[in-house]
Formats: C-alpha cells, sequence, structure tokens
C-alpha cells in the first residue's frame, strides 16, 4: 500500500464526526465545484465526504497509476488484458471513422464491414425483405447469457420508445422455464433465433439454441435459415449450421461484457434500427472522447471511478447501490453487475500479486421509487452506510404524464437529501410532542424515528433517455470500471473466476443423473441423493 493509500485513510480518519452537510456550509460553491459535465450529462458528487483535500490526494492516486499512460494503452490496441493475451477495443465498435491498429493491422475496415452487414441485415428484417417461413418477422429471440445477454436486454428495455422492429426476447437461463415460457405463443414461422455467443461453446447458450431449433423444426422446413449468430467463433457457427451470410463476427480484442456496441447488439439494432443503434454508438464515443480529452479533475468517468475508490476502498462501505429514477433502466443494475464484478472482482494484481487492498464491491439496485418501497430502509436507518448511486432523466417520454415525472424526480432529490441530512433526535421529539407523546414514551418512539444522515449519494443527471444518453452511460461505467481497475492494479478483462463452477457443473451432472461420478464432496453427493429420490 503505498503512501497515498495511507493519507488518504489519515484523511478520511480525521474527518471523524465531520458530516457532508458541514462541507456546504463551509464551502458555497460545492455543489458547482463538485459536479462535472460531459455532452449535457452531468454527474453530482458533492453529497458525499470527499472535500477538496480528499479529490487531490484520489487525483494524485489516479496520476500514480498512470491513467493516462494506461488508457491511451487501451485506446490504441495494446495487450492490456495480459492474462489472455489481448487487446481491450470494444471502444473501436462506436467510433467508426477511426483507425487501430493491432498486429500492424489496421482492425477498423473489419469492423465498418461488419457494421455495414449487420444494418443491411437489421434493415431487411424490419423491413420484411428477410422473411421466415411465414413471412415478415414479427418476433426476434436472442439466445444468449452474460455480456451475450445483459446488455442487449438492458438496452432494449431502455429504448422502448424507439422501439418499432419486431418483438424481441431474450432467453439467458439454461433453466427450461426461460426459453418454453419465451416460446409459448410464438409463432416459429415468423420469429428469428439469434444465436449471441462469442464462444460458442457457452452450455446454456448451446442447449437453448438446439431447443430453439427443435421448436422450430416442428413446423419449419428449413430452421437453419431462420437462425442468426453472434460470435467470434465462426467454425462452430457453421457446424450449428447458420449460413454465414446471417453470421456476425467479432474479434477476441471484443470482451463478452464489453460486447454489446458490436454484433452482440443485433437485437438491439433490429428492434429500434440501425440509425438509433448509431444514435447509442455516437453517446458511447462521445463518452470515449471525453475520458480520452478532458483532465483527470474534470473527466467524468475518473471521478465516478475515484468517488467508488472512496466509499469502497477507503471508507471501508462494502457495497453500492445503483438506483436509477427510470423505469426502463430496470435491468441496467443486473448490467452493472456483471461489468464491475465479473471485471473487478479480483483476488490478485496483474503481476499474481495478492491485492494490496480490498478489490471491487458488491454492486446492486432497483428503479425507484420502487426500491424506496423495498429496502430504503435499510439504507436510511440500517448500521452499515451503502453510497447510493442515482440515475434521473430530466424529461421522460410521455409528454401527456408529465405530472408523473415531476413526482418521480422530487422522490429522487428527496431521497439523496433525507439521505445527506436524516432527522436529529430533538427533531424527531418535536414531532412525536406534537402528537402528544411524553415521557419515556415520547423518547423510546422519537428514537425510532431518528435518522443519522450523513450518508452519502452522488446524482447522474441526464436530459432524457435517448439512445445517445444510454451510450454515453454505458461507457461512462466501463471507464469507470477501467479507471478502478487500473488503480487497483487488477485486470479488468479476464474472468478466471467464472471457470471452476461451470467445470463442476459438467462433473455433477452424472451424479445427478445417478451415474458413477466420483470425487464429490460429502455434502454434494448427500444433496445430489436427496435430489435423485425427490425427483423419484
Ligand atoms: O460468465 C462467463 C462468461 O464468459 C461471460 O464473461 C460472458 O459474457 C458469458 O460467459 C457468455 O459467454 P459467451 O458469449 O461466450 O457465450
Amino acid at each position: 500500500m503505498n503512501d497515498i493509500w495511507t493519507r488518504l485513510k489519515a484523511h478520511r480518519a480525521a474527518q471523524d464526526t465531520a458530516r457532508i452537510d458541514d462541507l456546504f456550509d463551509a464551502d458555497p460553491a460545492r455543489p458547482r465545484d463538485f459536479c462535472v459535465e460531459a455532452d449535457e450529462l452531468v454527474f453530482d458528487y458533492s453529497k458525499t465526504m470527499i472535500d477538496a483535500d480528499a479529490r487531490g490526494l484520489l487525483l494524485e492516486l489516479a496520476q500514480d497509476a498512470r491513467i493516462e499512460e494506461r488508457r491511451e494503452a487501451m485506446f490504441t490496441g495494446e495487450r492490456i488484458n495480459e492474462t489472455e493475451g489481448r487487446a481491450v477495443l470494444h471502444t473501436a465498435l462506436r467510433n467508426l471513422s477511426g483507425s487501430v491498429v493491432v498486429d500492424g493491422q489496421d482492425v477498423m475496415p473489419g469492423v465498418r464491414a461488419t457494421h455495414k452487414r449487420m444494418s443491411a441485415f437489421a434493415r431487411d428484417v424490419r423491413s420484411g425483405a428477410y422473411r421466415g417461413q411465414g413471412g415478415k418477422i414479427t418476433d426476434i429471440v436472442n439466445i444468449g447469457i452474460g455480456g451475450s445477454d445483459l446488455g442487449p436486454f438492458m438496452a432494449t428495455l431502455a429504448l422502448a420508445p424507439y422501439h418499432d422492429g419486431p418483438r424481441a426476447h431474450f432467453v439467458s437461463n439454461v433453466d427450461g422455464a426461460d426459453i418454453a415460457d419465451t416460446l409459448t405463443g410464438l409463432n416459429p414461422e415468423t420469429t428469428l433465433v439469434i444465436v449471441a455467443s462469442k464462444t460458442f461453446t457457452t452450455i446454456e447458450t448451446m442447449t437453448n439454441a438446439r431447443t430453439a431449433r427443435e421448436w422450430m423444426a416442428k413446423t419449419v422446413s428449413a430452421p437453419a435459415a431462420q437462425f442468426a449468430a453472434l460470435s467470434s467463433a465462426i467454425d462452430k457457427t457453421a457446424a450449428f449450421g447458420i449460413d454465414e451470410s446471417r453470421v456476425f463476427g467479432f474479434e477476441d480484442w471484443v470482451g463478452g461484457r464489453y460486447s454489446m456496441w458490436g454484433p452482440i447488439g443485433l437485437s438491439l439494432m433490429i428492434a429500434v434500427g440501425p440509425e438509433d443503434f448509431d444514435r447509442f454508438l455516437a453517446g458511447g464515443a462521445a463518452m470515449d472522447a471525453h475520458f480520452r480529452g478532458a483532465p483527470l479533475a474534470e473527466n467524468l468517468p475518473v471521478l465516478l471511478a475515484l468517488v467508488g475508490i472512496w466509499h469502497h476502498q477507503v471508507c471501508g462501505y462494502p457495497t453500492r447501490a445503483v438506483l436509477p429514477y427510470d423505469n426502463r433502466l430496470i435491468r441496467l443494475p443486473a448490467y452493472l453487475q456483471q461489468l464491475e464484478m465479473e471485471s473487478n472482482g479480483k483476488r490478485v494484481a496483474m503481476d499474481g500479486s495478492d491485492l494490496s487492498t480490498v478489490s471491487g464491491p458488491v454492486v446492486w439496485g432497483e428503479p425507484g421509487t420502487n426500491g424506496q418501497h423495498a429496502f430504503y430502509q435499510l439504507i436510511h436507518q440500517g448500521t452499515m452506510p451503502v453510497p447510493c448511486e442515482f440515475i434521473l432523466a430530466a424529461r421522460g417520454h410521455e409528454d401527456e404524464l408529465a405530472h408523473h415525472h415531476i413526482l418521480l424526480a422530487a422522490n429522487c432529490l428527496a431521497q439523496s437529501e433525507a439521505l445527506m441530512r436524516g432527522r436529529t433526535l430533538d427533531e424527531a421529539r418535536a414531532l412525536m410532542q406534537a402528537k402528544g407523546l411524553e415521557g419515556a414514551e415520547l423518547d423510546r418512539q422519537a428514537r425510532h424515528r431518528v435518522f443519522p444522515g450523513n450518508r452519502p449519494s452522488t446524482t447522474l443527471l441526464i436530459p432524457q433517455l435517448t439512445p445517445f444518453a444510454l451510450g454515453q452511460i454505458v461507457a461512462l461505467y466501463e471507464h469507470r470500471v477501467f479507471v478502478e481497475g487500473v488503480i487497483l492494479g487488477i485486470n479488468s478483462f479476464d474472468q478466471w473466476g467464472v471457470e471452476l463452477g461451470k467445470e463442476l457443473a459438467l462433473k455433477v451432472e452424472p451424479l445427478l443423473k445417478g451415474e458413477a461420478a466420483p470425487g464429490h464432496d460429502p455434502s454434494t453427493q448427500h444433496l445430489a441423493g436427496l435430489f435423485r429420490s425427490m425427483r423419484g
């Protein structure tokens, strides 16, 4: 642990009983000075205990980690994913005019060609030029999991007001309930199945894809003709029987959880159309330009990351809640769980040594106002502070329901204010007195109504949840993960921690079928036995 960490922790300890609202009293310019803007997207981190000194130290931490140098290494195609020997170039998928050289070759002509093919196919599906056995495609079913599902699913829900293509469905879980419930009611003759898998080996996806093919084959004479594939493993898509005209490939320098900008975004592109998909890309590219060009102290992804480092590594808060006050961002927390936890949930540094600090936090959340009626009780009065990240659009899409939006926004701002200010014992006592309580009962009841306050939150304010804004938000969080990873010394682009469970699942399967399966622990054997006998 270097000297900057030590100074940060000492600074935090010295804050002792200081409160966030004191920082506003001491510095009238705080509301503006602890706000940063990028292309109309505003990030307010004033309601945290980060003061000017803490911010200075955090920025030192970023400089010490050589963020700018690492950032350039990423954008220019260096193999920064060292444990897999790969470049990290999802940014190339959203800046189509650029040129990026990997191994002496410009990768952009290939990216542009695939994007063009995707757009043409999306247009054909939407117009009816590409047809199923029964005519124009009415439904698309994206079969994928993790990064091949969460991004396009999240974005398709988020951009519902722009959705004018076929209905889009997303199947991910190997639980047969998922595909069964999805296919029920669909007409196979007008359905397009999109198998999304970078590796084209993921057991959940391949199992679901085969089930979908069998379902289609019951009615459709050439089922493979109503399949498309999104993958880096072109040989495997051919073996599955999908014609190469409907296969959209990408390179190994696109990580699964960073892949929705390219072929993995095809279902989104078909749903909203290539033009809005391109606006989504433009939003991502705008955030890239900001991240690459803005000084660290005014750099939105850098500051979002530093706030994260402050709350988790410095203050020791174990989780962070993402709270979009936008019902269409209902899958954003799930999307961010993969993006952040699969990226920065590591225990060793790039060089294989143990991390000298804790790794990334648990990320969770739910749109407001629903969460207010579920878990906010703990956020306000539980013993462990939960840093909250509010997201709010100034305008909704329902002009005729503007009063709903004002109420939604009022709730969002009220929550961050309540978290910061709280309610003192004296205020609670006054409330109880007004209700006619007195003596010990007044004290007892008042104590239950105290809010400690001083609970940190940030607010990301956007003009409206447009395709462009969504692109900005997703790229913002991607870069946040990158900056946090660089500061922690982590490789944010591998995911070895998902391997062991996958391997063991293959070995447990025979146990559940009653076949010989040596080497399992006693508890697993016992549970497998109970499972078998319950099934009869
Ligand atoms: O869960 C591990 C993982 O490899 C993710 O990183 C990835 O997004 C997901 O599985 C799906 O992988 P694929 O796209 O290769 O099917």
